[in-house]
């Protein structure tokens, strides 16, 4: 049955959480075990429909999975190729990262054509266009990207925009190719160069992850059994930050790296809020009297989009108008329609939305559009006074490991039907 978050609102925030580690640094690296030969253990992953999905697909090749307490064991022994024209890969965008790690493991790869978040058309031009470079032939048959490797070599890799999942394949394909290969304008995201950290502790050689240029020194190893702890996930953190920004009150945040958040630690201190930073951890305090900002998102260090929408949410409680300006994903205004059913008066441009803040909104039913829409939809929710239902929290799950338990420790009035 489907399931949805039903809240009373306007309740102060309170409390401490231990932020998990980052799924966008989880997933890639999951991909990466197909590389492996061993086990590879990931420290503080959260139970969130992704990673699950993901684990089905690489389950496809034989890789098999374990939870242990906090922790995932993913063993790679009897991993065998196969194809991955599947209903599991074509509903989940992120099963593209495996096209470069099975074509550095198998020197082919075939696999349904990505889905996703419903924020736009998420093209994979990019991808194609730098595997090409380094030797990959493909075609497309009825929705299946076909891929050979067998001629591919190293090389200069120059990508027209700093895309994150483009970076990743680019990456994975030129392990073990012989020579360097660079690749210029790659994307300079906290979770791609935690991801270079995971793949220098098996045994590969990339230098520069985070920096405008990116160097993998091709070599053929037998990656080593590992255990890894990835970057704490900076979105989860964010959403907080603001709840507790627009609730009043305070919060502490620890598994956090600052750096990863600075471009939403400058606009929420900006906004009002008093943040403290200690070694991996923040403090937040709030006393919910806000001034309005204007955000542009765009690749990292810019804001980062997945925020987006967790801003509507800050927005709307801002004394005036606010602005936010939609660089990365073409339509992920969706969720607009979904916050006027609150009453909130947000005006639509083309890559652009003006929000009015301090309106009084009400109670309403409202459908999860996305999983950070859903979110933002859900922190709106807690600023209203009278009764509200968020639908289709499927799509919150996929990236929020027990987000109404952790906010009831929040001290907020919040209850899965
Ligand atoms: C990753 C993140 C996602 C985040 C996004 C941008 C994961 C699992 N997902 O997604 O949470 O919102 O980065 O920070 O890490 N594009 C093309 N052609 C391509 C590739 C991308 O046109 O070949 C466009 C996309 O349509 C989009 C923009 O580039 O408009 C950014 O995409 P990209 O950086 O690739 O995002 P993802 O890797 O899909």
């Amino acid at each position: 049955m489907a399931q949805a978050y039903l809240t009373r609102g306007k309740r102060k925030v309170n409390g401490s959480i231990q932020i998990k580690s980052a799924k966008n640094s989880i997933l890639p690296i999951i991909c990466s075990t197909v590389l492996q030969k061993n086990d590879c253990e990931l420290i503080l992953v959260p139970k969130i429909k992704d990673v699950e999905e993901l684990l089905n697909v690489v389950g496809l090749l034989g890789i098999t999975s374990e939870r242990v307490n906090e922790n995932l064991i993913i063993h790679s022994q009897n991993i065998t190729y196969s194809s991955l024209d599947c209903d599991f890969a074509k509903n989940f965008r992120a099963s593209i990262f495996l096209v470069g790690a099975m074509l550095t493991r198998f020197k082919q790869c075939e696999i349904s054509l990505p889905g996703g978040c419903d924020i736009g058309k998420r093209n994979i031009d990019i991808h194609l266009d730098a595997l090409a470079s380094l030797g990959a032939r493909y075609e497309i048959v009825q929705d299946v990207l076909i891929f050979n490797g067998k001629n591919m070599h190293s090389g200069v890799v120059e990508l027209r925009y700093p895309s994150v999942g483009a970076t990743i394949n680019t990456i994975f394909a030129s392990l073990e190719l012989e020579g360097i290969t660079t690749i210029i304008n790659p994307a300079k995201e906290p979770e791609i160069k935690d991801l270079a950290s995971f793949l220098n502790s098996l045994g590969y050689v990339i230098v520069g992850a985070g920096s405008k240029k990116i160097s993998i020194y091709g070599r053929k190893i037998f990656p080593k059994p590992i255990a890894y702890k990835p970057i704490g996930d900076r979105i989860v953190a964010g959403t907080l930050l603001v709840l507790t920004t627009i609730l009043g009150g305070e919060i502490m945040l620890s598994n956090i790296e600052q750096d990863s958040l600075e471009p939403v630690i400058f606009y929420l201190k900006k906004v009002g809020a008093k943040i403290a930073k200690y070694q991996n951890a923040i403090y937040l305090y709030s006393n919910a009297k806000l001034k309005p900002f204007k955000i542009v998102t765009g690749p990292f260090p810019q804001f980062p989009t997945d925020m987006q929408s967790i801003f509507i949410s800050l927005a709307l409680c801002c004394n005036g108008k606010s602005e936010i300006v939609e660089k990365v994903f073409e339509d992920r205004f969706k969720v607009v329609d979904e916050f006027k059913k609150f009453g909130a008066c947000i005006k639509k441009r083309e890559n652009s939305i003006i929000i009015e803040g301090k309106k009084s909104l009400n109670g309403a039913t409202v459908r999860a559009t996305d999983l950070r829409a859903g979110a933002g939809l859900v922190l709106t929710a807690l600023t209203i006074e009278d009764s509200c239902e968020i639908e289709n929290i499927e799509v919150i799950m996929r990236g929020y490991e027990d987000f109404d338990k952790i906010l009831r420790t929040l001290g907020q009035d919040i209850k899965k039907n």
